[in-house]
């Protein structure tokens, strides 16, 4: 099928079989990389984007059912300046292997923009369904209360 999607602001035509999901689009047909597969049954959220702000699993969303603006990992941010999640994940040093970290991103990326001052247990439960086998859920935790700050004091 062909389709037209927005990605990061920008136009795509793709023309491939309706059931492909949205993960290997990203990745295989569009370039994006940043976008990982990790375990492909919605069970670790390396492949977490944003579908119309929303935290969705790529591996889960199927071409064909794709309605909304998509945003990856390389659009979170603008082309002059990093996401204030994105500035906070490097001054904590959040990433060890990395491979988890743009899942992770756009899952606290969504969480924020539904709960601008989110405490211990919100980000506990908007993150749990993103696995980190390096073990940076601290970090994780510390730099979304620093951009949480950094957003709100921009505000
Ligand atoms: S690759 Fe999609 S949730 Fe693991
Ligand atoms: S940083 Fe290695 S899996 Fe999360």
């Amino acid at each position: 099928m062909a389709k037209d999607l927005m990605i990061n602001g920008a136009t795509h035509r793709v023309d491939l079989p309706g059931e492909v999901p949205l993960l290997w689009v990203l990745r295989d047909e569009i370039g994006l990389t940043g976008t990982k597969f990790g375990c492909g049954v919605s069970a670790c959220g390396a492949c977490t984007v944003h579908i119309d702000g929303e935290a969705v699993r790529s591996c889960q969303v199927a071409l064909e059912d794709v309605t909304g603006d998509i945003t990856t990992i390389e659009g979170l941010g603008t082309p002059d300046a990093m996401h204030a999640l994105q500035t906070a994940w490097v001054d904590h040093q959040v990433a060890q292997c990395g491979y988890c970290q743009s899942g992770q991103i756009m899952q606290a990326a969504a969480l924020l923009a539904q709960t601008p001052d989110p405490t211990d247990a919100d980000i506990d439960e908007a993150m749990q369904g993103n696995l980190c086998r390096c073990g940076t859920y601290p970090r994780i935790r510390a730099a979304i209360h620093t951009a949480a700050s950094t957003m709100k004091n921009a505000g």
